[in-house]
């Protein structure tokens, strides 16, 4: 076993993290033991996060007290790894699915670091009031104007970084996805520098990561 990232390990050549919770399951992922540790396979094909590390991501913004604002958790996956690597911060986890919000409580229950918040992305000034510091945004929506909502975010918070998915089909289905994908970066270099640009094929076909550090 290898640290890859500070709460990331590779174990048989697979990613994981230490479960803050032993026992239990988001997803149906495989959890191993070590020692007195238990450990959760992070599935790439499930988790854009785990893609991207798996993909050559050389940053990973994410310690182990960094506070972090989640944008479309839907019913945890992703959320919950990263709930286990900032086992010392608070994971506010912004889900506008009522649906999706139900299984996302489940998840919150059990792990006591993750907030959920029942809320819409694009409209960051009806939720930040219910939370108190963002070192990281996190943001997977799939919604046109994406670059935008990140933006709105990050305004509301004295941030460092913000890791950004962009699946550039759902933002328009005709104009070139290229094309759209240079427009987002062009906007979001108004406020970021732009770090790393990373291709998720092939555990995702439809997506990018965008590593981002506040200017
Ligand atoms: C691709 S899924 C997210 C998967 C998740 N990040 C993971 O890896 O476990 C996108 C989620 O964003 C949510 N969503 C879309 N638009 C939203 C908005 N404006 N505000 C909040 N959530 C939104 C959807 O309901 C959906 O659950």
């Amino acid at each position: 076993m290898k640290q890859i990232f500070p709460g990331v390990y590779k174990i048989r050549g697979k990613i994981a993290t230490e479960n803050s919770t032993p026992g239990f399951r988001v997803y149906d992922e495989k959890l191993i033991k070590k020692g007195d540790k238990e450990y959760r396979i992070w599935d790439p094909y499930r988790s854009k996060l785990a893609a991207a590390i798996l993909k050559g991501l050389r940053d990973l913004p994410f310690k182990r007290d960094s506070n972090v604002l989640y944008l479309g958790a839907s019913s945890g996956t992703t959320a919950s790894h990263v709930s286990d690597i900032c086992s010392s911060g608070m994971i506010y986890c912004v889900e506008y699915s009522k649906r999706m919000m139900r299984n996302l409580f489940q998840v919150c229950e059990k792990k006591r670091n993750m907030i959920p918040i029942l809320g819409d992305a694009r409209y960051p000034e009806t939720y930040f009031h219910n939370i108190a510091i963002v070192d990281v945004i996190y943001q997977d929506v799939a919604q046109p104007n994406q670059a935008d909502i990140l933006i709105r975010n990050s305004e509301k918070f004295s941030l460092n970084y913000a890791i950004l998915a962009i699946k550039s089909r759902s933002i328009n289905a005709v104009r070139s996805p290229k094309k759209i994908f240079r427009e987002e970066t062009e906007k979001l270099k108004e406020r970021f520098n732009v770090m790393q640009v990373i291709d998720l094929r092939p555990y995702d076909k439809d997506h990018m990561l965008v590593n981002l550090k506040s200017r």
